[in-house]
């Protein structure tokens, strides 16, 4: 498994094919280069959730990432320009998920798709959720 980074995002300069990765409220940040991450099966490959399960950061999936549910939902705080466009299915299936905003993703579903700076957060419902250690529904 890949290391996740202690340096605070945006501590350090970016080469120019690394991606960095920022999970908030943990502050928890992961770099790799662009394309280059190995696919863990979940979710579309070098999406948020593809790379969260690279480096061990949980993000809930329960529909094991094929777009079938809402628990990956993030909010993209910096670089939605980076990811790939929100296809028809996926705002299909966000406009179902609860506390809905205008730059919400689901991590299985957004790909990274350029280098860069990319910051989401993970809603409290769904930390709440991952806390208390609940059993996933759909
Ligand atoms: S894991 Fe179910 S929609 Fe993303």
């Amino acid at each position: 498994m890949l290391q996740v980074k202690s340096d605070p995002a945006g501590k350090t300069e970016l080469g120019p094919e690394t991606v960095r990765l920022t999970f908030l409220p943990s502050g928890q940040s992961v770099e790799f280069e662009a394309g280059k991450l190995p696919y863990q099966e979940h979710g579309k490959p070098q999406s948020i959730l593809d790379v969260a399960m690279n480096f061990g950061v949980h993000l809930e999936h329960a529909c094991g990432g094929n777009c079938a549910c809402t628990t990956c939902h993030v909010v993209v705080k910096k670089g939605g320009e980076l990811l790939s466009e929100c296809s028809e299915e996926e705002a299909d299936r966000l406009d179902t998920a609860a506390d809905l905003q205008l730059n919400s993703r689901l991590g299985c579903c957004a790909i990274i798709e350029k280098p860069g700076e990319v910051v989401v957060e993970i809603p409290s419902w769904n930390r709440n959720y991952i806390c208390e250690g609940g059993a996933s529904t759909l």
